[in-house]
């Protein structure tokens, strides 16, 4: 593996289609906004690489990830020939671009579907997972659907239920069919043959259960994920995802995508398991699965010192060797950043993001410091939120903010024929205030990318835990060849002293006037503050400067 493969180097950022830059006017975000704004994404922002969330002909009632046609564009976002654009001007940006991929289900309006649920005799019957009703009537298993209730929809004509492990409008495609492969393998070519740069695979561990359709067990002790879900977490979802066969199909999915050596592609997955050792098997024993499995686990962790630094820790040490990490503070699915840590983590969390060993992922308007909004529940979108609002993703999928006007520059429609409301905050939160502010977030995350770029260290460095840092602390360092970086971050309330063995000058840090300064023996880390230190000469005083 080449140490500088660019999904390595490189820094992701997540757009969320409707949301991102609406081109036409009907208040939701399209394709040809995406492609006006790359020159933000590419130039002003600097990061390397776009993944896509799902631009598929869909019903949208689960925000596209219910695709009725896996080959094409909804037309609500445009046309392939938008898609075509817009990966050319990525391609002249020098971007990459990645797809979301969804391979454990299709929406109940894709022909495979209509056509399956038609018959039992059917030929794409077994395209998806039918069974039997239980001996004496009802779902055939206990299994739950993430978004609330049984994962068991009763068809009424055939007399049989079919699998749903998000929304009935979902169903569960059967992996243990050859077709299921053959198709959806067919529809990866189709995207990497047109040039993507590779996939997102969504709920990639979803796609084999178990083949006996056990019920899973009862869980004795909900809870220990970041947020609490509600039925879902009543049961040890040890039948219902994550079959060991599942290995198998990653290798050979991995096959397809490197037999596009020229550009090299890219697949990471999403992969939502908490034990490190399983959630580390999705990179293959032979590192032939995922490029990466996306990891989570910073969500999960508290944030303080301690614990965040024992979650990258645990991570360093569950990797297989020559494997990758990377690090995920934010996407469509979860609270945002401002929101869920307080605002005035923001900046540190991006230092962190950004300097920690890994790949990061980005999620547009976190480098705003955009927040959640609330939603009313005329407007909401979320099947998850409408079912158990506490649950719901859309305060955290609303418009970019771009600038102080009616519709932040997103859109041209009027506020109120936004597909979600826009943010109340958008006139003093915005791209173009930020960019014009020295001491903004959105100035932070360019210093950081900017200097990320250059930095041999942070982008393809080594990691070391520096154990003597105070109890608030945490630092590490991050060496490549002579570069060496001393990353520290303060998460707690008062100011921490910290010893350095070196004279270092302040590179980066999250209170700019600190840029620039020398620091010998020892340097104060004020309260949420993190702090990149480079190494320099010690300046040894001239002869005779020096008291006899
Ligand atoms: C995970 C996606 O990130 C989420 O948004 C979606 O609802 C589910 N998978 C189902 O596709």
């Amino acid at each position: 593996m080449e140490a500088d493969e660019w999904w390595k180097s490189g820094v992701f950022y997540q757009i969320y289609p409707p949301s991102f830059q609406d081109s036409s006017g009907n208040g939701t975000g399209d394709l040809r906004g995406v492609e006006q704004r790359l020159d933000y994404v590419a130039l002003t922002l600097g990061v390397d690489a776009i993944w896509l969330s799902p631009i598929y002909p869909s019903p949208m009632i689960d925000g596209g990830y219910d695709v009725s046609h896996l080959t094409d564009v909804d037309p609500l976002f445009g046309s392939l020939q938008d898609f075509d654009a817009l990966l050319q001007k990525a391609q002249e940006l020098g971007l990459k671009l990645i797809m979301d991929f969804i391979p454990n289900h299709t929406s109940d309006q894709h022909p495979w579907f209509v056509s399956s649920r038609s018959s039992r005799l059917d030929s794409r019957r077994d395209w998806y997972v039918w069974r039997d009703p239980a001996p004496g009537g009802g779902p055939p298993n206990n299994w739950l659907s993430l978004f609330g209730g049984s994962a068991w929809a009763l068809d009424s004509t055939t007399g049989q239920y079919y699998l749903h492990s998000f929304c009935k409008e979902q169903p569960d495609l059967n992996w243990r069919n050859p077709g299921v492969e053959s198709a959806l393998f067919a529809a990866a070519r189709f995207w990497l043959d047109r040039g993507v740069d590779g996939f997102r695979v969504d709920a990639a561990h979803w796609i084999m259960k178990d083949p006996q359709w056990r019920d899973n067990p009862l869980n004795p002790s909900p809870g220990g994920y970041h947020k609490s879900l509600g039925e879902y977490d009543s049961q040890l979802h040890l039948y219902d995802k994550a079959h060991p066969d599942v290995h198998g199909v990653y290798r050979r999915f991995r096959k397809l995508v490197d037999g596009y050596p020229v550009p090299d592609r890219f697949c990471a997955g999403e992969v939502h398991i908490y034990d490190l050792e399983e959630w580390a098997s999705y990179y293959g024993k032979e590192l032939d699965e995922f490029h990466m499995p996306f990891n989570f686990s910073l969500l999960n962790s508290p944030w303080e010192a301690a614990s965040v630094g024992k979650v990258v820790d645990d991570l360093e040490d569950a990797i297989p060797p020559g494997a990758w990490p990377n690090y995920v503070l934010g996407n469509h699915d979860e609270s945002r950043i401002a929101t869920r840590l307080g605002p005035q983590y923001s900046g540190p969390a991006a230092m962190l993001l950004l300097t920690l060993r890994g790949t990061p992922t980005l999620y547009y308007g976190d480098e705003i410091g955009m927040r959640d909004v609330d939603v009313p529940a005329a407007k909401a979108r979320d099947p998850w939120g409408r079912k158990l609002p506490g649950l719901s993703r859309d305060p955290s999928r609303t418009p970019m903010q771009w600038d102080g006007s009616k519709s932040s520059g997103f859109s041209k429609a009027p506020p109120d024929r936004l597909w979600l409301p826009q943010a109340e905050d958008y006139r003093n939160r915005n791209v173009a205030r930020q960019l014009v502010e020295p001491d903004s977030l959105l100035n932070l995350y360019r210093r950081i990318l900017r200097f990320r770029r250059e930095s041999q260290a942070l982008r393809l460095g080594a990691y070391r835990r520096i154990a003597t840092a105070p109890r608030d602390v945490l630092g590490y360092r991050r060496e490549h060849r002579s570069e060496c970086l001393t990353v520290l971050h303060n998460f707690g309330d008062r100011a921490a002293e910290m010893t350095v063995d070196e004279h270092c000058r302040v590179v980066l840090s999250t209170r700019r006037a600190r840029e620039g300064e020398l620091v010998e023996f020892s340097i104060e880390v004020e309260p949420c503050q993190s702090l990149v230190l480079r190494a320099v000469q010690a300046v040894t005083p001239p002869s005779w400067s020096r008291p006899e």
